[in-house]
């Protein structure tokens, strides 16, 4: 249980995101070649005698993004985005670099720091300089408390993986940035966290660190961006330019698609009439969801309180701050119950039906909500498959499927709600 009472003291603190940048950056980076000797995790091959796979240094080169993430700036293409903001050469510029690279200030880089090594291994798994030395022979609640960051835990990670890949008050990526070039950031934590993995979640790794529970993770990664979201909004460096609340935080295909298109319906997640500029809330509808499995009456709250931020924002500045604190006071209470249930078939199915009734009312009418929608159809049928419910034939069904709903959403150009919701349908029929 101890565990749980630590993730309720995350939950309670303050902007969860830049408190997880902050972690990070708490003590000195001794750089990645401080991890990678052949002897530590630079091996080739998968060791048999410890018990993590000890080659992470090789699959994080060869596989992981991360890796690339510094190059990334040096590309034609960021040398244009920066050309347009103005702001030199986007390897030197700190806004691209506190996402893009392991951008600890000058004083915390040990000797084998190397900036163009990229996310490196300590923008994750926190300062070395107090563990690196002890971490092969300390038990792993040591390590935690000598300062190596929490990755296990789904709350600590998710603000960890937003701090890059949704912003922070103090990492911005603005409208600005977007519109100078930057490619749209989406996030789902469970589907993120599986897609270049460096680690297995095994019965060692289970015994070691606890039950990885994907849909657990998938509903947490909701509550979480949607708080990290709200952080934003109420911070006034961050979420107010001029006359203008900061675009990035509101549905991009609010404004931009075409007068002739004749697209406008009524959502009732957001309660609004037709030529309304709306807050993203993409992570709002499918925390609800998530709720529909754990606590329905919980949905609804979630519901009226979030039609109440949309309702706030038509209205004023004080309404709109007065409306995010209460919704995120209740996402913080709901995200400690996720994290603590246990989801089971009955569950899963409550969640696919949620959503497609919501799908009938038009509610994945926004881009943005159906793409989540997409990755979290993704997650329930992984954990459908762990329920051993399903055979060799009826797992293949599904996962074709699951493809096709994807292929839906593949481009935000031509995104039809009509095929997604269909492919949804088709979802929930080959499921048991
Ligand atoms: C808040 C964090 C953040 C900031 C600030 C940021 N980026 Fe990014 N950037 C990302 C993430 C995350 C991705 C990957 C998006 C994805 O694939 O989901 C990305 C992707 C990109 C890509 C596309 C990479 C590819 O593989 O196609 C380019 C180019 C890029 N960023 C350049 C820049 C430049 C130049 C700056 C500075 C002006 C910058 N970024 C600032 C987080 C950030
Ligand atoms: C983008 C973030 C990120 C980066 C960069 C990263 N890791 Fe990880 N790492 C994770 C996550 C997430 C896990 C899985 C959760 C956990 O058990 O901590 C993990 C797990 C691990 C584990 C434990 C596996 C187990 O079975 O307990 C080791 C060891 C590890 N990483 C080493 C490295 C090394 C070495 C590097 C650099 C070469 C690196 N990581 C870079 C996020 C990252
Ligand atoms: C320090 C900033 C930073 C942190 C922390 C971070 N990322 Fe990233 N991530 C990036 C950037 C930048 C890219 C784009 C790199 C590129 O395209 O070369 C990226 C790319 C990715 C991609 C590839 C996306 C794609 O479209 O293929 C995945 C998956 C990913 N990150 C998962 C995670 C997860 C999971 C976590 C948390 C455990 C995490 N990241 C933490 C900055 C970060
Ligand atoms: C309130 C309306 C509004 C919202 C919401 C909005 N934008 Fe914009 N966007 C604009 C306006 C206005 C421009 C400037 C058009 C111009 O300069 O002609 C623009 C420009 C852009 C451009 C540059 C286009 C070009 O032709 O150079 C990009 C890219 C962009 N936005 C992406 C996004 C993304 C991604 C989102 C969501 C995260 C988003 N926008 C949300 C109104 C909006």
């Amino acid at each position: 249980m101890r565990k749980w009472i630590a993730l309720g003291l995350l939950l309670t603190s303050g902007v969860q995101a830049q408190g997880a940048a902050e972690r990070i950056a708490a003590q000195a980076h001794e750089g990645v070649a401080s991890c990678a000797a052949s002897q530590c995790h630079g091996a080739t091959q998968v060791s048999s005698k410890q018990s993590v796979q000890m080659n992470e240094f090789a699959l994080w080169q060869e596989f992981d993004p991360h890796a690339k993430a510094y190059d990334i700036l040096l590309s034609p293409e960021s040398q244009s985005i920066a050309r347009k903001l103005g702001i030199g050469k986007a390897e030197e510029a700190k806004v691209c670099l506190d996402c893009h690279a392991d951008n600890v200030p000058v004083d915390l880089r040990g000797a084998k720091f190397q900036i163009d090594d990229g996310v490196g291994c300590e923008a994750c798994h926190g300062g070395a300089a107090g563990w690196l030395a002890s971490h092969t022979t300390a038990s792993h609640a040591d390590n935690l408390a000598a300062g190596l960051y929490p990755t296990e835990d789904p709350v600590a990670r998710s603000a960890l993986c937003l701090s890059c890949h949704a912003g922070t008050p103090d990492r911005m990526i603005t409208h600005r940035i977007m519109g100078a070039g930057h490619p749209r950031l989406s996030f789902e934590l469970d589907t993120f966290t599986w897609l270049h993995p460096h680690y297995q979640a095994d019965a060692d790794y289970e015994a070691r660190k606890g039950r990885f529970d994907g849909l657990r993770d998938w509903g947490i990664g909701q509550a979480t961006a949607a708080i990290n979201a709200l952080d934003i909004l109420l911070d006034e460096r961050s979420g107010w330019h001029g006359i203008f609340p900061e675009l990035v935080l509101f549905d991009c295909h609010a404004c931009h698609r075409s007068m002739s298109g004749r697209q406008w319906g009524p959502r009732q997640g957001t309660g609004l009439g037709p030529g309304v500029v709306r807050l993203n809330d993409s992570n709002l509808v499918m925390f609800r969801h998530v709720l529909a499995a754990v606590d329905s009456a919980a949905a609804e709250r979630v519901l009226a309180q979030s039609r109440a931020l949309h309702k706030a924002t038509t209205e004023s500045r004080e309404q709109t701050f007065a409306a995010a604190r209460t919704l995120r006071a209740t996402l913080q209470q709901l995200s400690t119950r996720v994290a603590d249930f246990k989801f089971s078939p009955d569950a899963l199915a409550a969640i696919l039906s949620s959503m497609i009734r919501d799908a009938d009312r038009g509610e994945f009418r926004d881009f943005a909500a159906a793409e989540q929608g997409a990755m979290a159809v993704q997650s329930v049928v992984v954990a459908f498959e762990g329920s051993g419910l399903l055979d060799e034939a009826a797992t293949e069904r599904l996962r074709a499927r699951v493809d096709a709903l994807y292929s839906t959403v593949e481009r935000d150009e031509g995104f039809a709600m009509a095929r997604f919701v269909d492919a949804l349908k088709a979802v929930r029929a080959a499921a048991p």
